[in-house]
């Protein structure tokens, strides 16, 4: 996913031109990873662009820096103002929003405690993730696992811990695969690089949680409510490999490829090779929610032209 500069960022606490949202190369989020960030979307909608789950992204992005200790010196209220006006102020309509707070040049130490937090908030036009993704993608199990929760909780959106999910999915791509599936610490199935796995069996979705050492996606949990309401049974529970190679049809969910279905795993062809029914049911319906055209959902949405950032209920 290349991008299109836009015009500015908001960099600690204000707009500034694209070019000058730089920092020093001593940061400790550089030469260290410790900052956590997020990646939300914007979408078209009738009344304007809208974020979609602004506010579940931003709690997870609290959560995320306060496990690490990152005082972030804004309010979730701001960074929701924030994210409205980068979208806004750069006349965007579909894009992905990149909020990351991390400690700042201050100490080459490992510890944090000099140093100061940046925050910023990037916005480019919206590109597509994963290549020919609208009629699936071609995924390896790879022979890189998942790191384990007990020494980094992969429910929190940290920076440094994507050095595991980066070497996973170069390593799948070398082997001219579009994504890695990553096994966890006890041989089950973890989740892609950027991606949540759900899997479909016998007309019902099963799909893992924290305790496979997996991030706790947005669009996991909005999938699991839209299956709740198009009476689709879904089960949360650990996936093995086996699952994975028997299942009927498989698909990834995540905010970067939304719904988008698995149509090989390392050579073994699924649902035909193409996006199965029930994947595509999810998918659509998942699809009219970002764009605001399903009122049920309309309160996921946070409407651009809005001066506060609350969600909006219909
Ligand atoms: C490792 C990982 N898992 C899952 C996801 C999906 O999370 P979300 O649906 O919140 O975008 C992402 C993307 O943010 C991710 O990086």
């Amino acid at each position: 996913m290349g991008y299109t500069p836009t015009d500015t960022i908001w960099f600690n606490g204000k707009l500034v031109p694209w070019a000058d949202a730089t920092v020093h190369v001593l940061a400790h989020g550089l030469q260290y990873g410790t900052g956590v960030f997020e990646g939300m979307k914007s979408y078209p909608t009738a009344d304007g662009p809208a974020i979609f789950r602004l506010d579940a992204h931003l709690e997870r992005f609290y959560k995320s820096a306060e496990l690490y200790d990152i005082a972030i010196p804004y309010s979730q209220h701001t960074i929701a103002e924030a994210s409205l006006e980068v979208v806004r102020a750069n006349k965007l309509d579909a894009s992905y929003l990149r909020p990351v707070a991390f400690f700042d040049a201050g100490t080459l130490s490992v510890w944090t405690k000099e140093c100061p937090v940046t925050v910023a908030i990037a916005a480019v036009p919206t590109g597509k993730y994963l290549a020919d993704a609208d009629n699936g993608v071609r995924v390896t199990v790879s022979p890189i696992r998942k790191f384990d929760n007990s020494a980094i909780p992969a429910w929190a959106k940290a920076c440094g811990q994507y050095i595991n999910s980066a070497r996973a999915v170069n390593e799948a791509q070398k082997r001219g695969f579009d994504e890695a599936l990553l096994l966890n610490s006890q041989g089950l199935v973890a989740e892609g690089s950027g991606e949540n796995l759900f899997v479909v069996k016998d007309g019902a979705l099963v799909t893992n949680d924290k305790d496979a050492s997996i991030l706790m996606g947005v669009t996991r949990a909005s999938i699991l409510d839209i299956a709740k309401d198009l009476c689709i049974q879904a089960t949360v529970s650990p996936i093995s490999v086996e699952d994975v190679l028997g299942a009927d049809e498989l698909f990834f969910t995540g905010t970067a490829v939304e719904v988008t279905a698995i149509r090989e795993v390392d050579g073994r062809v699924m649902s035909g090779g193409k996006p199965g029914p029930i994947t595509r049911r999810i998918q659509d319906t998942y699809n009219q929610a970002v764009r605001g055209q399903l009122p049920q959902y309309r309160h996921w949405l946070s409407f651009v032209r809005q001066l506060v950032g609350k969600e909006v209920r219909a």
